[in-house]
Protein backbone atom coordinates (compact mmCIF):
# COMPACT_ATOMS: atom_id res chain seq x y z
CA UNK A 1 0.00 0.00 0.00
CA UNK A 2 0.99 3.62 -0.75
CA UNK A 3 -0.01 7.12 -0.32
CA UNK A 4 0.65 9.90 -2.00
CA UNK A 5 2.94 12.32 0.21
CA UNK A 6 0.56 15.14 1.74
CA UNK A 7 1.07 18.61 0.07
CA UNK A 8 2.90 19.59 3.19
CA UNK A 9 6.36 18.64 1.69
CA UNK A 10 6.22 20.93 -1.78
CA UNK A 11 9.41 19.70 -4.12
CA UNK A 12 8.45 16.15 -2.96
CA UNK A 13 4.82 15.90 -4.67
CA UNK A 14 5.67 12.51 -6.88
CA UNK A 15 7.58 11.03 -3.31
CA UNK A 16 5.56 8.33 -1.94
CA UNK A 17 4.50 7.06 1.88
CA UNK A 18 5.15 2.96 1.75
CA UNK A 19 3.99 1.91 5.30
CA UNK A 20 6.54 -0.37 6.87
CA UNK A 21 6.16 -0.37 10.62
CA UNK A 22 3.00 1.12 12.44
CA UNK A 23 3.44 2.80 15.91
CA UNK A 24 3.47 0.43 18.94
CA UNK A 25 0.70 0.44 21.06
CA UNK A 26 2.50 -1.34 23.83
CA UNK A 27 3.59 1.12 26.86
CA UNK A 28 5.97 -1.00 28.79
CA UNK A 29 9.26 1.42 29.09
CA UNK A 30 11.40 -1.69 27.38
CA UNK A 31 9.82 -1.66 23.90
CA UNK A 32 11.01 2.25 23.25
CA UNK A 33 14.22 2.83 25.58
CA UNK A 34 17.46 4.04 24.94
CA UNK A 35 20.07 1.94 26.94
CA UNK A 36 23.70 3.19 27.59
CA UNK A 37 26.47 0.52 28.18
CA UNK A 38 28.91 1.45 30.62
CA UNK A 39 32.01 -0.60 30.45
CA UNK A 40 33.09 -0.20 34.21
CA UNK A 41 36.84 -0.62 33.90
CA UNK A 42 36.72 2.59 31.60
CA UNK A 43 34.15 4.79 32.71
CA UNK A 44 35.62 6.81 35.15
CA UNK A 45 38.01 5.92 38.07
CA UNK A 46 37.34 7.65 41.22
CA UNK A 47 40.31 5.61 43.49
CA UNK A 48 42.69 7.13 40.76
CA UNK A 49 44.36 3.44 40.66
CA UNK A 50 44.14 3.27 36.60
CA UNK A 51 40.90 1.02 36.98
CA UNK A 52 37.43 2.35 36.61
CA UNK A 53 35.28 1.94 39.76
CA UNK A 54 31.69 1.82 40.69
CA UNK A 55 31.57 4.98 42.64
CA UNK A 56 32.79 6.36 39.69
CA UNK A 57 30.08 5.35 37.69
CA UNK A 58 27.61 6.76 40.64
CA UNK A 59 29.69 10.36 40.99
CA UNK A 60 28.65 10.68 37.22
CA UNK A 61 25.49 9.15 36.34
CA UNK A 62 23.93 12.71 36.25
CA UNK A 63 25.33 13.14 33.06
CA UNK A 64 23.90 10.14 31.69
CA UNK A 65 20.35 11.65 33.30
CA UNK A 66 20.74 14.79 31.47
CA UNK A 67 21.66 13.03 27.93
CA UNK A 68 17.92 11.59 28.03
CA UNK A 69 18.63 8.17 28.45
CA UNK A 70 16.21 5.57 30.22
CA UNK A 71 18.38 2.90 31.48
CA UNK A 72 22.15 1.67 32.10
CA UNK A 73 23.26 -1.57 31.24
CA UNK A 74 26.41 -2.00 33.55
CA UNK A 75 29.21 -4.98 31.56
CA UNK A 76 30.73 -7.10 34.41
CA UNK A 77 31.88 -5.96 37.67
CA UNK A 78 31.58 -9.50 39.08
CA UNK A 79 35.12 -11.13 41.16
CA UNK A 80 36.96 -12.00 38.27
CA UNK A 81 40.35 -12.65 37.38
CA UNK A 82 39.94 -10.45 34.73
CA UNK A 83 41.08 -12.75 31.99
CA UNK A 84 38.25 -11.58 29.20
CA UNK A 85 37.46 -8.02 30.03
CA UNK A 86 35.12 -9.63 33.54
CA UNK A 87 33.73 -11.74 31.33
CA UNK A 88 34.96 -14.69 33.20
CA UNK A 89 32.92 -14.24 36.59
CA UNK A 90 34.91 -16.28 39.38
CA UNK A 91 31.77 -15.03 41.81
CA UNK A 92 28.39 -13.84 40.24
CA UNK A 93 27.23 -12.38 43.87
CA UNK A 94 29.80 -10.22 44.59
CA UNK A 95 31.77 -6.84 43.32
CA UNK A 96 35.82 -7.46 42.33
CA UNK A 97 37.22 -5.40 44.97
CA UNK A 98 38.92 -3.37 41.76
CA UNK A 99 35.29 -1.50 41.02
CA UNK A 100 34.12 -1.63 44.92
CA UNK A 101 31.63 -3.20 47.13
CA UNK A 102 27.68 -4.38 47.36
CA UNK A 103 27.36 -1.26 49.47
CA UNK A 104 29.15 0.50 46.66
CA UNK A 105 27.19 -1.03 43.94
CA UNK A 106 23.42 -0.57 46.25
CA UNK A 107 24.75 3.09 46.29
CA UNK A 108 24.68 2.91 42.84
CA UNK A 109 21.05 1.67 42.00
CA UNK A 110 19.64 4.33 44.48
CA UNK A 111 21.57 7.23 42.88
CA UNK A 112 20.12 5.82 39.71
CA UNK A 113 16.89 5.48 40.86
CA UNK A 114 16.87 8.95 42.50
CA UNK A 115 17.66 10.24 39.04
CA UNK A 116 14.86 8.16 37.53
CA UNK A 117 17.59 5.36 35.38
CA UNK A 118 17.30 2.36 35.38
CA UNK A 119 20.26 -0.51 35.93
CA UNK A 120 20.60 -3.07 33.33
CA UNK A 121 23.26 -5.79 34.38
CA UNK A 122 25.24 -8.47 32.56
CA UNK A 123 24.36 -12.33 33.18
CA UNK A 124 27.21 -14.36 32.17
CA UNK A 125 25.81 -17.72 31.67
CA UNK A 126 27.85 -19.79 29.27
CA UNK A 127 31.01 -20.09 31.22
CA UNK A 128 32.36 -18.71 34.60
CA UNK A 129 35.96 -18.48 35.28
CA UNK A 130 38.43 -21.07 36.01
CA UNK A 131 38.49 -19.07 39.25
CA UNK A 132 35.34 -20.15 40.24
CA UNK A 133 34.53 -22.23 43.24
CA UNK A 134 32.93 -24.79 41.15
CA UNK A 135 35.16 -25.18 38.49
CA UNK A 136 37.73 -25.74 41.33
CA UNK A 137 35.46 -27.94 43.27
CA UNK A 138 35.11 -30.25 39.81
CA UNK A 139 39.14 -30.22 39.15
CA UNK A 140 39.48 -31.45 42.69
CA UNK A 141 36.46 -34.06 42.87
CA UNK A 142 37.44 -36.31 40.09
CA UNK A 143 36.04 -37.96 36.91
CA UNK A 144 32.22 -39.16 37.05
CA UNK A 145 31.50 -36.94 40.24
CA UNK A 146 28.83 -34.70 40.38
CA UNK A 147 30.80 -31.43 40.60
CA UNK A 148 32.31 -32.53 37.12
CA UNK A 149 29.05 -32.95 35.36
CA UNK A 150 28.32 -28.47 36.32
CA UNK A 151 31.11 -28.70 33.30
CA UNK A 152 31.44 -30.06 30.06
CA UNK A 153 34.23 -32.99 30.82
CA UNK A 154 35.21 -35.45 28.30
CA UNK A 155 37.60 -38.21 28.16
CA UNK A 156 40.08 -37.01 25.04
CA UNK A 157 40.01 -39.40 21.92
CA UNK A 158 43.18 -41.38 21.05
CA UNK A 159 44.71 -44.15 22.70
CA UNK A 160 45.77 -42.30 25.53
CA UNK A 161 42.83 -39.84 25.35
CA UNK A 162 45.53 -37.06 24.31
CA UNK A 163 43.22 -35.88 20.88
CA UNK A 164 40.52 -33.30 22.23
CA UNK A 165 37.40 -34.98 22.21
CA UNK A 166 35.78 -33.10 18.86
CA UNK A 167 37.30 -30.45 16.73
CA UNK A 168 35.71 -27.57 18.24
CA UNK A 169 37.44 -24.20 17.86
CA UNK A 170 37.40 -21.54 20.11
CA UNK A 171 35.94 -18.04 19.48
CA UNK A 172 38.71 -16.32 20.67
CA UNK A 173 41.28 -18.95 18.52
CA UNK A 174 42.68 -22.06 19.28
CA UNK A 175 41.21 -25.46 20.18
CA UNK A 176 37.94 -25.13 22.62
CA UNK A 177 39.19 -27.75 24.63
CA UNK A 178 42.13 -28.31 27.31
CA UNK A 179 43.44 -31.06 29.34
CA UNK A 180 43.32 -31.07 32.95
CA UNK A 181 45.69 -32.98 35.23
CA UNK A 182 43.47 -35.46 37.44
CA UNK A 183 44.05 -34.80 41.46
CA UNK A 184 46.26 -38.27 40.68
CA UNK A 185 49.04 -36.15 39.24
CA UNK A 186 47.90 -37.91 35.65
CA UNK A 187 46.99 -36.29 32.36
CA UNK A 188 43.44 -36.49 32.05
CA UNK A 189 40.21 -34.99 31.25
CA UNK A 190 39.23 -32.23 28.66
CA UNK A 191 36.95 -29.48 29.75
CA UNK A 192 35.36 -27.37 26.80
CA UNK A 193 35.41 -23.99 26.41
CA UNK A 194 33.89 -21.73 23.38
CA UNK A 195 36.34 -18.89 24.62
CA UNK A 196 39.08 -18.74 26.38
CA UNK A 197 40.86 -21.90 28.75
CA UNK A 198 40.08 -19.97 31.63
CA UNK A 199 36.59 -19.86 31.21
CA UNK A 200 34.69 -23.34 31.23
CA UNK A 201 31.45 -23.62 29.86
CA UNK A 202 28.41 -25.10 32.23
CA UNK A 203 26.77 -27.83 31.85
CA UNK A 204 23.27 -27.12 31.18
CA UNK A 205 21.91 -30.22 30.87
CA UNK A 206 22.46 -30.41 34.58
CA UNK A 207 19.53 -29.25 36.74
CA UNK A 208 21.71 -27.89 39.16
CA UNK A 209 22.74 -25.07 36.87
CA UNK A 210 19.20 -24.17 36.51
CA UNK A 211 19.30 -23.67 39.72
CA UNK A 212 22.37 -21.74 40.42
CA UNK A 213 21.58 -19.42 37.87
CA UNK A 214 18.04 -18.75 39.05
CA UNK A 215 19.46 -18.12 42.59
CA UNK A 216 21.68 -15.44 40.54
CA UNK A 217 18.98 -13.99 38.84
CA UNK A 218 17.28 -13.77 42.13
CA UNK A 219 19.96 -12.11 44.33
CA UNK A 220 20.15 -8.77 41.93
CA UNK A 221 16.37 -9.01 41.41
CA UNK A 222 16.42 -8.08 45.08
CA UNK A 223 18.81 -5.31 44.88
CA UNK A 224 16.71 -3.79 42.44
CA UNK A 225 18.49 -4.29 39.17
CA UNK A 226 15.69 -3.94 36.14
CA UNK A 227 16.67 -6.50 33.82
CA UNK A 228 19.81 -8.66 32.18
CA UNK A 229 21.61 -8.31 29.31
CA UNK A 230 22.50 -12.25 28.74
CA UNK A 231 26.10 -13.05 27.25
CA UNK A 232 26.42 -15.59 24.30
CA UNK A 233 22.82 -16.29 24.94
CA UNK A 234 22.19 -18.94 22.21
CA UNK A 235 25.50 -21.40 23.44
CA UNK A 236 24.38 -22.63 26.35
CA UNK A 237 23.25 -26.04 25.57
CA UNK A 238 25.36 -28.12 23.11
CA UNK A 239 24.04 -30.59 20.81
CA UNK A 240 23.75 -34.04 22.24
CA UNK A 241 26.72 -36.52 21.50
CA UNK A 242 29.31 -32.95 20.80
CA UNK A 243 29.50 -33.64 17.29
CA UNK A 244 32.21 -32.08 15.08
CA UNK A 245 31.61 -28.85 12.91
CA UNK A 246 32.99 -27.98 10.06
CA UNK A 247 31.69 -24.32 10.05
CA UNK A 248 33.17 -21.24 11.51
CA UNK A 249 33.99 -21.18 14.86
CA UNK A 250 31.19 -18.22 15.63
CA UNK A 251 28.55 -20.70 14.24
CA UNK A 252 27.71 -18.60 11.56
CA UNK A 253 27.49 -21.21 8.80
CA UNK A 254 29.33 -21.27 5.79
CA UNK A 255 28.75 -21.31 1.82
CA UNK A 256 29.32 -25.10 1.81
CA UNK A 257 27.05 -25.38 4.88
CA UNK A 258 24.35 -22.98 4.37
CA UNK A 259 21.57 -22.72 7.16
CA UNK A 260 23.82 -25.40 9.04
CA UNK A 261 22.77 -25.39 12.50
CA UNK A 262 26.28 -25.57 14.73
CA UNK A 263 26.00 -27.82 17.41
CA UNK A 264 27.31 -25.17 20.11
CA UNK A 265 24.95 -22.40 19.34
CA UNK A 266 20.87 -22.13 18.76
CA UNK A 267 20.20 -25.49 20.10
CA UNK A 268 16.34 -25.42 20.12
CA UNK A 269 16.61 -26.17 24.10
CA UNK A 270 17.84 -23.13 24.99
CA UNK A 271 14.46 -21.47 24.44
CA UNK A 272 13.13 -23.71 28.04
CA UNK A 273 15.97 -21.78 29.98
CA UNK A 274 14.62 -18.20 28.86
CA UNK A 275 10.93 -19.37 29.71
CA UNK A 276 12.15 -20.28 32.79
CA UNK A 277 13.91 -16.88 33.45
CA UNK A 278 10.70 -15.07 32.90
CA UNK A 279 9.20 -16.70 35.21
CA UNK A 280 11.93 -15.81 37.66
CA UNK A 281 11.06 -11.93 37.08
CA UNK A 282 7.55 -12.72 37.15
CA UNK A 283 8.43 -12.89 40.78
CA UNK A 284 9.22 -9.30 40.84
CA UNK A 285 7.07 -6.00 40.95
CA UNK A 286 8.02 -3.32 38.20
CA UNK A 287 8.98 -4.37 34.19
CA UNK A 288 11.98 -6.22 34.94
CA UNK A 289 14.01 -7.40 30.70
CA UNK A 290 16.00 -9.57 30.08
CA UNK A 291 18.14 -8.90 26.47
CA UNK A 292 20.00 -11.15 24.40
CA UNK A 293 23.48 -10.92 23.12
CA UNK A 294 22.68 -13.65 20.41
CA UNK A 295 25.01 -13.77 17.52
CA UNK A 296 21.88 -15.92 15.56
CA UNK A 297 21.43 -15.20 11.73
CA UNK A 298 19.28 -14.12 9.78
CA UNK A 299 16.71 -12.55 12.00
CA UNK A 300 13.77 -14.68 11.19
CA UNK A 301 15.75 -17.45 13.57
CA UNK A 302 16.76 -14.30 16.25
CA UNK A 303 13.33 -13.49 16.86
CA UNK A 304 12.88 -17.13 18.52
CA UNK A 305 14.79 -15.17 21.36
CA UNK A 306 12.02 -13.04 22.26
CA UNK A 307 9.18 -14.76 21.82
CA UNK A 308 6.25 -13.40 24.40
CA UNK A 309 7.40 -16.07 27.33
CA UNK A 310 11.09 -14.97 26.70
CA UNK A 311 13.04 -12.11 26.43
CA UNK A 312 11.89 -8.83 26.22
CA UNK A 313 15.08 -7.63 23.43
CA UNK A 314 17.62 -9.05 21.59
CA UNK A 315 20.67 -7.21 19.95
CA UNK A 316 20.61 -6.60 16.22
CA UNK A 317 23.73 -7.03 15.11
CA UNK A 318 22.77 -6.79 11.77
CA UNK A 319 22.27 -3.47 11.73
CA UNK A 320 25.31 -2.75 13.96
CA UNK A 321 27.41 -4.87 10.51
CA UNK A 322 25.77 -2.77 8.05
CA UNK A 323 28.25 -0.78 5.94
CA UNK A 324 28.17 2.75 4.85
CA UNK A 325 25.47 1.78 1.90
CA UNK A 326 22.07 3.34 1.32
CA UNK A 327 20.48 0.08 0.02
CA UNK A 328 21.84 -2.01 2.54
CA UNK A 329 20.65 -0.17 5.26
CA UNK A 330 17.04 0.38 4.11
CA UNK A 331 17.27 -3.57 3.70
CA UNK A 332 18.14 -4.12 7.03
CA UNK A 333 15.92 -1.47 8.51
CA UNK A 334 12.90 -3.02 6.88
CA UNK A 335 13.68 -6.73 7.34
CA UNK A 336 14.30 -5.98 11.20
CA UNK A 337 10.96 -3.97 11.80
CA UNK A 338 8.95 -6.78 9.72
CA UNK A 339 10.73 -9.60 11.32
CA UNK A 340 10.28 -8.49 14.86
CA UNK A 341 6.68 -6.95 14.38
CA UNK A 342 6.00 -10.41 13.41
CA UNK A 343 6.10 -11.69 17.02
CA UNK A 344 5.29 -8.25 18.49
CA UNK A 345 8.76 -7.66 19.91
CA UNK A 346 10.36 -4.68 19.71
CA UNK A 347 13.35 -4.23 17.60
CA UNK A 348 16.77 -2.84 18.60
CA UNK A 349 19.22 -0.55 17.16
CA UNK A 350 23.15 -0.74 17.66
CA UNK A 351 26.19 0.79 16.11
CA UNK A 352 29.04 0.26 18.97
CA UNK A 353 29.73 -1.78 22.06
CA UNK A 354 32.97 -3.27 24.10
CA UNK A 355 33.26 -6.09 21.18
CA UNK A 356 33.48 -4.17 17.52
CA UNK A 357 35.57 -1.04 16.90
CA UNK A 358 33.83 2.08 16.80
CA UNK A 359 31.30 3.22 14.75
CA UNK A 360 33.19 7.12 14.56
CA UNK A 361 36.19 4.71 13.46
CA UNK A 362 34.43 1.57 11.41
CA UNK A 363 33.04 4.59 8.93
CA UNK A 364 35.85 6.35 8.30
CA UNK A 365 37.84 2.63 6.65
CA UNK A 366 37.54 3.70 2.84
CA UNK A 367 39.80 1.06 2.22
CA UNK A 368 39.23 -2.29 3.68
CA UNK A 369 41.31 -3.22 6.40
CA UNK A 370 44.18 -5.99 5.39
CA UNK A 371 42.90 -7.55 9.05
CA UNK A 372 39.34 -9.08 8.87
CA UNK A 373 39.64 -9.53 12.81
CA UNK A 374 37.54 -6.98 15.90
CA UNK A 375 40.50 -4.54 16.26
CA UNK A 376 42.59 -2.25 14.03
CA UNK A 377 46.47 -2.07 14.95
CA UNK A 378 49.04 0.15 13.80
CA UNK A 379 49.98 -1.63 11.00
CA UNK A 380 46.78 -1.20 9.35
CA UNK A 381 44.91 0.87 6.85
CA UNK A 382 44.32 3.77 9.41
CA UNK A 383 40.56 5.37 8.85
CA UNK A 384 39.84 8.83 7.75
CA UNK A 385 39.06 10.47 10.88
CA UNK A 386 37.54 13.46 9.67
CA UNK A 387 35.11 11.17 7.11
CA UNK A 388 34.37 8.84 10.00
CA UNK A 389 33.18 11.20 12.60
CA UNK A 390 30.85 12.73 10.21
CA UNK A 391 29.24 9.48 9.30
CA UNK A 392 29.15 8.86 12.62
CA UNK A 393 26.87 11.37 13.97
CA UNK A 394 24.50 10.79 11.01
CA UNK A 395 24.36 7.20 11.50
CA UNK A 396 23.25 8.18 15.28
CA UNK A 397 21.34 10.42 14.84
CA UNK A 398 19.05 8.56 11.94
CA UNK A 399 19.62 5.32 14.50
CA UNK A 400 17.55 7.75 17.54
CA UNK A 401 14.57 8.27 15.03
CA UNK A 402 14.01 5.27 14.86
CA UNK A 403 11.05 3.05 16.26
CA UNK A 404 11.77 0.54 19.05
CA UNK A 405 14.61 0.34 21.68
CA UNK A 406 18.38 2.00 21.04
CA UNK A 407 21.71 1.02 22.34
CA UNK A 408 24.31 3.29 23.13
CA UNK A 409 28.07 2.66 23.56
CA UNK A 410 29.86 4.69 26.31
CA UNK A 411 31.80 7.52 24.79
CA UNK A 412 29.47 7.26 21.23
CA UNK A 413 27.67 10.29 22.69
CA UNK A 414 31.83 12.21 22.44
CA UNK A 415 32.07 10.66 18.41
CA UNK A 416 35.28 8.87 20.42
CA UNK A 417 37.34 6.90 18.00
CA UNK A 418 38.64 3.28 18.49
CA UNK A 419 42.84 4.03 19.72
CA UNK A 420 43.47 2.34 15.97
CA UNK A 421 47.68 2.86 17.19
CA UNK A 422 47.92 1.45 20.64
CA UNK A 423 51.65 -0.48 21.27
CA UNK A 424 50.67 -4.15 21.37
CA UNK A 425 52.49 -4.64 24.81
CA UNK A 426 49.04 -2.93 26.02
CA UNK A 427 46.93 -5.80 24.61
CA UNK A 428 44.91 -7.20 27.65
CA UNK A 429 42.28 -9.31 25.05
CA UNK A 430 42.69 -12.87 25.18
CA UNK A 431 42.18 -12.98 21.01
CA UNK A 432 45.55 -10.88 20.44
CA UNK A 433 47.41 -13.92 22.62
CA UNK A 434 45.34 -16.79 21.21
CA UNK A 435 45.84 -16.07 17.74
CA UNK A 436 49.71 -14.53 18.24
CA UNK A 437 48.73 -11.23 17.40
CA UNK A 438 47.01 -12.48 14.30
CA UNK A 439 43.50 -10.75 15.24
CA UNK A 440 44.14 -7.25 17.40
CA UNK A 441 40.94 -7.41 19.95
CA UNK A 442 39.23 -5.41 21.78
CA UNK A 443 41.39 -2.96 23.43
CA UNK A 444 41.13 -0.35 21.37
CA UNK A 445 37.12 0.54 21.42
CA UNK A 446 37.69 -0.13 25.49
CA UNK A 447 40.14 3.09 26.09
CA UNK A 448 39.20 5.06 29.15
CA UNK A 449 36.87 7.65 28.89
CA UNK A 450 37.56 11.54 28.52
CA UNK A 451 36.01 13.84 31.18
CA UNK A 452 37.80 16.52 31.52
CA UNK A 453 40.36 18.45 28.74
CA UNK A 454 43.08 20.03 31.15
CA UNK A 455 43.04 17.15 33.69
CA UNK A 456 45.60 14.02 34.27
CA UNK A 457 44.37 11.27 31.65
CA UNK A 458 42.05 13.41 30.86
CA UNK A 459 39.93 13.70 34.05
CA UNK A 460 39.58 9.78 33.87
CA UNK A 461 40.93 10.34 37.24
CA UNK A 462 42.48 12.60 39.18
CA UNK A 463 46.41 10.38 38.95
CA UNK A 464 46.56 10.18 35.33
CA UNK A 465 46.94 6.51 35.89
CA UNK A 466 45.07 4.46 33.01
CA UNK A 467 44.58 0.43 32.63
CA UNK A 468 44.75 0.95 28.44
CA UNK A 469 47.03 4.43 27.35
CA UNK A 470 45.02 6.78 25.90
CA UNK A 471 45.30 8.05 22.32
CA UNK A 472 46.80 11.53 21.97
CA UNK A 473 44.19 14.40 21.35
CA UNK A 474 42.06 12.63 23.79
CA UNK A 475 41.33 15.58 26.14
CA UNK A 476 40.25 17.63 23.18
CA UNK A 477 37.72 15.26 23.04
CA UNK A 478 36.09 15.47 26.59
CA UNK A 479 33.31 15.92 28.30
CA UNK A 480 33.76 19.60 29.22
CA UNK A 481 34.38 20.85 26.34
CA UNK A 482 32.14 19.02 24.60
CA UNK A 483 29.34 20.46 26.91
CA UNK A 484 30.29 24.27 26.42
CA UNK A 485 30.48 23.39 22.46
CA UNK A 486 27.32 24.00 21.01
CA UNK A 487 28.36 22.18 17.60
CA UNK A 488 29.50 18.77 19.40
CA UNK A 489 28.84 15.30 19.13
CA UNK A 490 27.55 15.72 22.66
CA UNK A 491 25.68 18.14 21.80
CA UNK A 492 24.00 16.55 18.94
CA UNK A 493 22.81 13.17 20.81
CA UNK A 494 21.50 15.25 23.80
CA UNK A 495 19.33 17.20 21.47
CA UNK A 496 18.23 14.07 19.57
CA UNK A 497 17.26 12.06 23.09
CA UNK A 498 15.17 14.76 24.03
CA UNK A 499 13.37 15.19 20.75
CA UNK A 500 12.94 11.51 20.08
CA UNK A 501 11.09 11.35 23.80
CA UNK A 502 9.22 14.74 23.03
CA UNK A 503 8.24 13.49 20.13
CA UNK A 504 7.81 9.52 20.58
CA UNK A 505 9.90 8.28 18.23
CA UNK A 506 10.71 5.19 20.11
CA UNK A 507 7.67 3.88 20.17
CA UNK A 508 6.39 5.31 16.53
CA UNK A 509 6.21 4.06 13.22
CA UNK A 510 8.05 4.00 10.14
CA UNK A 511 7.27 4.80 6.47
CA UNK A 512 9.80 4.97 3.85
CA UNK A 513 9.38 7.91 1.76
CA UNK A 514 10.03 7.11 -2.10
CA UNK A 515 10.90 8.72 -4.97
CA UNK A 516 11.87 11.95 -3.04
CA UNK A 517 15.58 12.18 -3.10
CA UNK A 518 17.37 9.33 -4.98
CA UNK A 519 18.80 5.87 -4.25
CA UNK A 520 21.84 7.09 -1.71
CA UNK A 521 19.55 9.33 0.86
CA UNK A 522 17.58 7.42 3.21
CA UNK A 523 14.06 8.83 4.13
CA UNK A 524 11.44 7.93 6.15
CA UNK A 525 8.69 9.47 8.16
CA UNK A 526 7.96 8.32 11.96
CA UNK A 527 5.05 10.54 13.49
CA UNK A 528 5.26 13.61 11.33
CA UNK A 529 8.96 13.70 11.71
CA UNK A 530 10.88 13.19 8.39
CA UNK A 531 14.19 11.79 8.33
CA UNK A 532 16.87 12.44 6.23
CA UNK A 533 20.65 10.69 5.84
CA UNK A 534 22.41 11.09 2.38
CA UNK A 535 24.88 8.20 2.10
CA UNK A 536 25.91 9.20 -1.68
CA UNK A 537 28.43 11.60 -2.72
CA UNK A 538 26.39 14.88 -3.66
CA UNK A 539 24.17 16.89 -1.68
CA UNK A 540 20.51 16.21 -2.47
CA UNK A 541 17.61 19.41 -2.13
CA UNK A 542 15.85 19.69 0.81
CA UNK A 543 11.74 20.06 1.07
CA UNK A 544 10.37 23.35 2.79
CA UNK A 545 9.75 22.17 6.08
CA UNK A 546 10.66 22.96 9.46
CA UNK A 547 13.96 22.04 10.56
CA UNK A 548 14.09 20.45 13.92
CA UNK A 549 18.01 18.82 13.73
CA UNK A 550 20.55 18.87 11.21
CA UNK A 551 24.36 17.90 11.98
CA UNK A 552 25.00 20.77 9.18
CA UNK A 553 22.68 23.70 10.25
CA UNK A 554 24.08 25.85 7.16
CA UNK A 555 23.60 23.05 4.79
CA UNK A 556 20.08 22.98 6.06
CA UNK A 557 19.13 26.91 5.98
CA UNK A 558 20.23 26.92 2.28
CA UNK A 559 17.78 23.53 1.45
CA UNK A 560 20.82 21.41 0.61
CA UNK A 561 21.80 17.80 2.85
CA UNK A 562 25.38 17.26 1.86
CA UNK A 563 27.19 13.73 1.74
CA UNK A 564 27.12 12.05 5.35
CA UNK A 565 24.62 14.07 6.73
CA UNK A 566 21.59 13.29 8.28
CA UNK A 567 18.13 16.04 8.82
CA UNK A 568 15.12 15.83 11.14
CA UNK A 569 11.79 17.77 9.51
CA UNK A 570 8.57 18.19 10.88
CA UNK A 571 5.81 17.51 7.99
C1 LIG B 1 30.33 -11.54 24.57
C2 LIG B 1 30.90 -10.40 25.35
O1 LIG B 1 30.32 -9.21 24.91
C3 LIG B 1 32.39 -10.44 25.11
O2 LIG B 1 33.03 -9.29 25.57
C4 LIG B 1 32.93 -11.69 25.75
O3 LIG B 1 34.31 -11.79 25.45
C5 LIG B 1 32.21 -12.93 25.24
N1 LIG B 1 30.80 -12.77 25.14
C6 LIG B 1 32.48 -14.10 26.14
O4 LIG B 1 31.81 -13.90 27.36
Amino acid sequence: MTNTLAPAAPGFSAAQLVPVHPADEGSEWWRSSVIYQVYPRSFRDLNGDGEGDLPGITAELHHLADLGVDAVWLSPFYVSPQRDGGYDVADYCDVDPMFGTLADFDALVARADSLGVKVIIDLVPNHCSSDHALFQAALAAGPGSPEREMFVFRDGRGEHGELPPNNWQSHFGGPAWTRIEEPTGEPGQWYVHLFDSSQPDFNWDNPAVHDEFKRILRFWLSRGVAGFRVDVAHALIKAQGLPDWHGRPDGVSTEEHPGHLAPMFGQPEIHDIYREWRKVLAEFDGERILCAEASIDPLSRLTNWVLPDQMHQAFNFAYLGTPWDAERLRSVIESSLRMFDSVGAPTTWVLSNHDVVRHATRFGIVEPAARPGDGLGVEDPQPDTGLGLRRAAAASMLMLALPGGVYLYQGEELGLPDHTTMDHTFRQDPTYRRTAGERIGRDGCRVPLPWEAAAPAAGFNLTGSSWLPQPDGWGSLARDVQAADPSSALALYRRALGLRRELGLGAGSLDWLEGAAGPECIAFVNNGILVMMNMGAAAVELPDLEVLLATDSEGAAQRKLGPAQCIWLRM
